[in-house]
């Protein structure tokens, strides 16, 4: 479904992405991992068309979206929540999660059933509508993020660590929506630090190191990798760039076990 081939970007000092290799099949969730500045969001930016890719190539159904306007990238079905959340405080829930509907403004009809559609997956939207968006929680207002990006139907969602900062309580409703998009067949392409919640999720894994796919498999030969498992799931779980910052090791007994709901 997506397929990124040879993608080369930056922010103009040099390259961030080197040579980027990825493809997510429909109806997956892949969980993209690596080191803080392995260049995991600037991926995602370069699908959504925030970031032209410099070199490369990358297709949705086989058609070349590199370098296409985000908007027309929305349009065909690619819906990214960001890493820097962005939420407007000062408005209701409701019309924050209406905003994700903007190129659907005029079909009032395909407006209202979207919204409805929503409200179903995501109850926190129909029963904290009026409130604030100020006023939620840190996972209420994750999942009021992504129910924003469902109002256009997506076929592929690109998550930017929607764990960060969450506490165990939103670490399980980040966890339980993400599998619920899983079920619903939508193909999700997530961002992960906390590597074992986002690898318990997903059915692949790629870990990035210094803008390039280092390693691509099903979640669990990622999780099993040896390598893998000493870096990012065992002795160096310490060093904060590795794990949620929401969780420091020495507060819990498992900096990473995905929550059960
Ligand atoms: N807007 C920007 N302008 C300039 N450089 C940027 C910008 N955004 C990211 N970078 C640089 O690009 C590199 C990769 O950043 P990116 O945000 O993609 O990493 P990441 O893997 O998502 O890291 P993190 O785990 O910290 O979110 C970093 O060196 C970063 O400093
Ligand atoms: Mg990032």
């Amino acid at each position: 479904m997506l397929q990124l081939k040879a993608v080369v970007a930056g922010y103009g000092g040099g390259s961030v992405l080197r040579g980027v290799d990825l493809e997510c099949a429909e109806r997956t969730i892949t969980c993209l991992v690596g080191p803080n500045g392995a260049g995991k969001s600037t991926v995602l930016r370069v699908i959504s068309g925030l970031l032209v890719p410099t070199e490369g190539e990358i297709r949705m159904d086989g058609e070349p979206i590199g370098g296409r306007a985000p908007d027309e990238i929305l349009r065909r079905g690619i819906a990214q929540v960001p890493q820097s959340h962005a939420l407007f405080p000062a408005m209701s829930v409701q019309e924050n999660v209406l905003m994700g509907g903007y190129l659907i403004r005029r079909d009032k009809k395909l407006l209202r059933e979207r919204l409805d559609q929503v409200k179903q997956r995501l109850p926190i939207v129909a029963e904290r509508a009026r409130d604030h968006a100020g006023n939620l929680s840190g996972g209420q207002r994750r999942m009021v993020e992504i129910a924003r990006c469902l109002m256009l139907d997506p076929r592929l969602v690109l998550l930017d660590e929607p764990s960060l900062g969450l506490d165990p309580r939103g670490l399980a409703g980040v966890a339980e929506v993400v599998q619920d998009l899983g079920r619903a067949g939508t193909t999700v392409l997530l961002v992960e630090q906390n590597v074992r919640l986002g690898l318990g999720l997903a059915t692949h894994g790629v870990v990035m190191e210094g803008g390039k796919v280092r390693l691509t498999g099903t979640a669990a030969a990622v999780r099993d990798n040896p390598e893998i498992a000493s870096l990012y799931l065992g002795g160096k779980v310490g060093d904060p760039s590795w794990t949620s910052e929401s969780r420091p090791p020495s507060s819990t007994g498992d900096p990473g076990s995905p929550p059960t709901a």
